[in-house]
C-alpha cells in the first residue's frame, strides 16, 4: 500500500474512532512526522554541529526502518506533514503532552523551533483534540514530560520550566507530577536519559541528574542504570511497545539489563537523527497513554 493511501485510511478510521479507545490499540498510537526537510541548520544542543550534517537519504532509509520497527511490533501510526523550514519537526515528541482527548502544546524555548507550534496545532485540533497551551514558561511536550502510569515524570533545567509543568499537570488532570532538575547539558530533554518501561521500572542515566532529582525518581519508581557510554548512543531515546522495546543501535550493555528482565530489544541504527539530538523516543509522540 502507499505511503498516502495508509495515510488516508488512517485518517479515515481515526475520525470514526474514540481517541482513547485503548483496545483497538494494544500497543498504542504514536505520531511520526516523514524526515522530508529533516536538517541541522542551527545548534541548539550540544549534538548539533554545522561542520557535520546528516546525510539526508541515509536518514530517511533509517527513519523508515525505525517506522517499520513500530508498526510490525503492533504500534499504530499517525503523520503529520513535514512543513518547511522547520528541520526539527520529526522530532514529534516535541509536539505537546497528550492525555485521552486533550493535547498540551509545546512552547519552545528557542525561536528556531516555535514556527512549529502552529503546524503541531493544527494537527491537534484536526484530530479533535482539546488543545491547551501554557502561559509562562517553556515546555518541550513529550521531551520533558513522560507518563509511568498515572504519574508524570518531568525534566527541567534545559527546555522546560518549572511553572510550565505545573500547569500541564493541572490542565490534564495529573494526579501525581513528579519534576527533576537535569543537568547535563548533552542530555538536554528528559527523554534523552529516562524511560519508562513500565509503571513501575525504568531505565535512567544517572549522571544527568541532580541528586535531589535522582532521589526523587528513585522513590517513586525502580531504576535500570544505564552505562554513560550506551546513555551516549541515546539508549534512553527508546520506544516501549509492552515488552518490545525499540532501541538505538550499539548499547549491548543496556540490552542485556533489559533481556534480564524481560524485555525484548530491537536495535535500529540512528546515526544521522543523533547529528541532531534525537533517537528513536524524540522521533515519536505517544498518542495514548498506557
Ligand atoms: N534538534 C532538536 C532540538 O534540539 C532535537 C530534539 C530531540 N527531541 C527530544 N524529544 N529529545 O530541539
Amino acid at each position: 500500500m502507499s505511503q498516502k493511501s495508509q495515510i488516508c485510511i488512517n485518517t479515515a478510521l481515526y475520525m470514526v474512532v474514540i481517541p482513547e479507545n485503548k483496545n483497538l490499540f494494544p500497543h498504542g498510537r504514536w505520531l511520526v512526522c516523514k524526515p522530508e526537510d529533516y536538517d541541522v541548520r542551527y545548534k541548539i544542543n550540544p549534538w548539533m554541529d554545522l561542520t557535520r550534517l546528516p546525510d539526508k537519504a541515509l536518514a530517511r532509509t533509517q527513519w523508515m526502518n525505525l517506522h517499520h520497527h513500530i508498526l510490525r511490533l503492533g504500534g499504530w501510526l499517525e503523520y503529520v506533514h513535514h512543513e518547511e523550514g522547520n528541520p526539527d519537526m520529526v522530532f514529534t515528541a516535541n509536539a505537546g503532552l497528550v492525555k485521552g482527548t486533550e493535547a498540551v502544546l509545546s512552547r519552545f524555548r528557542y525561536a528556531e523551533r516555535q514556527g512549529e507550534e502552529r503546524h503541531f496545532q493544527a494537527w491537534f485540533e484536526s484530530r479533535g483534540y482539546t488543545v491547551y497551551r501554557v502561559s509562562s514558561g517553556s515546555f518541550e511536550g513529550e521531551g520533558d514530560a513522560l507518563f509511568a502510569g498515572e504519574v508524570l515524570f518531568c525534566g527541567w533545567g534545559f527546555r522546560s520550566d518549572r511553572v510550565a509543568h505545573e500547569e500541564v499537570g493541572h490542565h490534564l488532570g495529573v494526579k501525581k507530577l513528579v519534576a527533576v532538575e537535569l543537568t547535563d547539558p548533552r542530555f538536554y530533554h528528559l527523554d534523552t536519559c529516562f524511560c519508562p518501561l513500565t509503571e513501575k521500572l525504568a531505565l535512567i542515566y544517572p549522571g544527568a541528574f541532580s541528586k535531589l532529582g535522582l532521589e526523587a525518581l528513585g522513590r517513586e519508581i525502580e531504576l535500570i542504570h544505564v552505562p554513560e557510554a550506551d546513555a551516549l548512543q541515546f539508549v534512553c531515546n527508546a520506544v516501549v511497545l509492552g515488552s518490545d522495546v525499540i532501541v538505538p543501535a550499539g548499547c549491548a550493555t543496556t540490552y542485556a539489563l533489559l533481556a534480564a528482565r524481560g524485555f525484548r530489544t530491537y536495535p535500529v541504527e540512528l546515526s544521522e537523527f543523533i547529528k541532531a539530538g534525537g533517537a528513536a523516543k524524540c522521533l515519536s509522540l505517544r498518542l495514548d497513554q498506557r
